[in-house]
């Protein structure tokens, strides 16, 4: 996601934290975000020009018309063919790290930053095209035309369709997120606690999150999509519920995973 995304997600999040939770999260974020998670929640962004090694760990691609995740298969650095580089193995990671929060003696990671991945990359995997196929890079390559602008594909899944509904639907980001809200309490209710569940064995589950992705970007987002399409209001008013539906899982799933990390820490201590 663009930033309007990635905060998008962090504030449904932030919103559902439990005490333990949201005691860790204002612990940890930096005093410049004034215990607001969303104002850093693209954070690991501004890295991949100074770190280009980091960049893998956004998305996990597959191969074309795969439309599923396999971790041994997918979870790969493009670039450079290192395996377990890619955005699903960054959250075991980084969820790994923070549940070291609290402990003695102090973890050796820098847990500020471990809070602000998985933040970031609980928004990326929930992007379709950020488990888009390999040969495209998830959609970057297709160039299309969004209205009368002359876009890439995966950029429009990134921003373009949130600035659209943004612009048309509502007053501003604010006003957007609530809407959501209310979806997550009202329309959505009876599936979010499914959205919730992860395994007995996995307090994160990213790669339950990567199929859903991978099986959207061939469902909605490359469908009627390819080189020199113009995508107008057809496709913005069949995609835009999808993405609202892909962020609000998002948030609802940071929040659970960070519950679940710090809760467990909290029963340790
Ligand atoms: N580069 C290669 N694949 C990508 C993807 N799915 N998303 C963003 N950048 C990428
Ligand atoms: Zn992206
Ligand atoms: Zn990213």
């Amino acid at each position: 996601w663009g930033e309007d995304g990635h905060a998008i997600v962090c504030k449904i999040a932030q919103g559902r934290l439990n005490s333990a939770a949201a005691a860790a999260v204002k612990k940890l974020l930096p005093k410049s975000a004034n215990n607001d998670l969303a104002s850093k929640c693209s954070w690991a962004d501004s890295l991949k020009v100074v770190f280009p090694w980091s960049s893998a760990l956004h998305y996990a691609d597959t191969p074309d018309n795969a439309c599923n995740y396999k971790q041994t298969r997918d979870c790969v650095d493009l670039k450079t063919g290192i395996k377990g580089r890619c955005v699903v193995s960054a959250i075991t990671n980084y969820t790994n790290q923070l549940l070291e929060y609290g402990s003695e003696p102090k973890s050796k990671y820098n847990l500020t930053q471990s809070l602000l991945f998985i933040s970031h990359f609980m928004g990326d995997i929930h992007q379709p095209l950020h488990c888009g196929f390999a040969s495209d890079k998830g959609g970057n390559d297709i160039s299309v035309h969004w209205y009368k602008r002359k876009q890439n594909l995966h950029h429009i899944w990134d921003a373009s369709i949130i600035e659209t509904e943004v612009e048309r639907f509502y007053d501003d980001i604010d006003d957007f997120v609530d809407a959501i809200q209310q979806n997550i309490t009202k329309t959505w209710a009876d599936e979010v606690e499914e959205w919730e569940n992860c395994s007995n064995d996995d307090i994160s589950c990213p790669a339950i999150y990567a199929s859903e992705s991978a099986a959207d970007a061939c469902k909605w987002a490359y469908k009627d999509a390819s080189e020199g399409s113009v995508l107008e209001d057809e496709y913005f008013f069949s995609r835009f519920p999808i993405v609202n539906l892909r962020l609000a899982q998002g948030g609802v799933r940071l929040a659970a995973t960070l519950n679940r990390i710090f809760e467990t820490q909290s029963a340790m201590s």
